[in-house]
């Protein structure tokens, strides 16, 4: 497994991470995981050299974490532990966001929440620090917490020992800027993949540029991506790839369009032995920028399918004919 400088933090973490999401549960993922199954999941990363594991305490309300926390007991210094900070379910805090998964979430990134929620996080994940702590998105309107201020208290944090790096999530760029300028970055955590390009216009060359880590979220388009979401899967009610509006590529008409996309490049994958998966997580570390890519896993067997895109290397060529093709294909079709 390959392993990149976090930024310009200390810290040194594999080119695939592990995303914990799902382990979380909860309506938006389906039927319930296995927490016995997803802790098989991060031992199978763990063992295979992936030390880069990305959690968040709105996952499951706490599930993630927790998951998290009991696969990495006695196990904790092999591993570059990242969560996340400011979604507040607790009170009035902060400023409404959405309803997720049954409870009103909101946009909370005040110093005073930031200490409970750091407290919380390492009493769940089982550790006395926590070495990416990352906000998982902006403050704003009306509860609009100056970023001067939150990245103050980020840097005390840091002072006492509870945090090694911080990290932003789903900032844009004038956002990413106010941070930096108010101490150091190590990481900026984005949706991208090949069907989701925008961060390539702004964030993606700012990132290159300071030498600030990426970690991709979403690569994978939560499964679509690997080819074995087909036209008979059904989704939950409540689940995220049911909510079309949200993902119209899990529409069933835009759906059968992607997999005839990925049914095109059976040339690619044979010529590299590699799986669709693979492919797709190939391209999107071959990317201008991209340091890490993040792919979330259920089972041992994706994690074993999904880091082996770290040793895989396309050739230009074909990056750029995958690309020609995505972009032949247009947007999502409306329902
Ligand atoms: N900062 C943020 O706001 C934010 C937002 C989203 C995600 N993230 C982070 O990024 C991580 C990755 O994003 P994501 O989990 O939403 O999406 P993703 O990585 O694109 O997709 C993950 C899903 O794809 C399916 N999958 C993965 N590998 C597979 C394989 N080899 N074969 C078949 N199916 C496979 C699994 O779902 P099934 O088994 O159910 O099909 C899995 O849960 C998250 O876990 C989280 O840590 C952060």
């Amino acid at each position: 497994m390959k392993h990149l400088a976090l930024g310009q933090s200390n810290l040194t973490a594999s080119r695939v991470g592990l995303g914990a999401w799902v382990m979380g549960g909860g309506s938006v993922w389906g039927p319930n995981p296995d927490d016995r199954e997803s802790i098989r999941a991060i031992h199978a990363a763990l063992d295979a050299g992936v030390n880069l594991i990305d959690t968040a305490p709105v996952y499951g309300f706490g599930r993630s974490e927790e998951v998290v926390g009991k696969a990495i007991k006695g196990r904790r210094r092999q591993v570059v532990l990242a969560t996340k900070c400011g979604l507040w379910w607790d009170d009035e805090r902060g400023s409404f966001f959405k309803e997720f998964d049954g409870r009103p979430l909101r946009r909370c990134l005040r110093p005073e929440t930031i200490r409970l929620e750091v407290d919380r996080s390492l009493a769940r994940l089982g550790t006395d620090h926590i070495d990416l702590y990352q906000t998982h998105v902006p403050a704003a309107a009306p509860d609009l917490t100056p970023i001067a201020d939150t990245m103050a208290c980020l840097l005390e944090l840091k002072t006492q020992g509870k945090i090694r790096a911080i990290g932003v999530s789903n900032v844009s760029l004038a956002e990413l800027q106010e941070n930096c300028a108010c101490g150091q970055v190590a990481s900026n955590q984005f949706r991208y993949s090949i069907l989701f390009r925008e961060p390539e216009e702004d964030i993606l060359p700012y990132c290159a540029q300071r030498r600030i880590a990426t970690l991709t979220y979403m690569s994978l388009e939560q499964g679509l991506l690997t080819g074995k979401v087909g036209l008979d899967r059904a989704f939950a009610s409540g689940e995220f790839r049911n909510d079309t509006a949200w993902n119209p590529w899990f529409i069933p008409a835009n759906r059968k369009r992607i997999l005839d996309l990925l049914g095109g490049w059976k040339d690619l994958t044979d010529k590299y032995a590699c799986t669709l998966a693979q492919l797709v997580l190939a391209w999107t570390a071959a990317q201008p920028g991209v340091t890490h890519v993040l792919a979330g896993c259920r089972t041992p067997a994706q994690v074993q399918e999904n880091l082996q895109a770290a040793a895989l290397t396309i050739e230009a060529p074909d990056l750029e004919r995958m690309r020609l093709e995505v972009m032949a294909l247009g947007p999502p079709l409306p329902e």
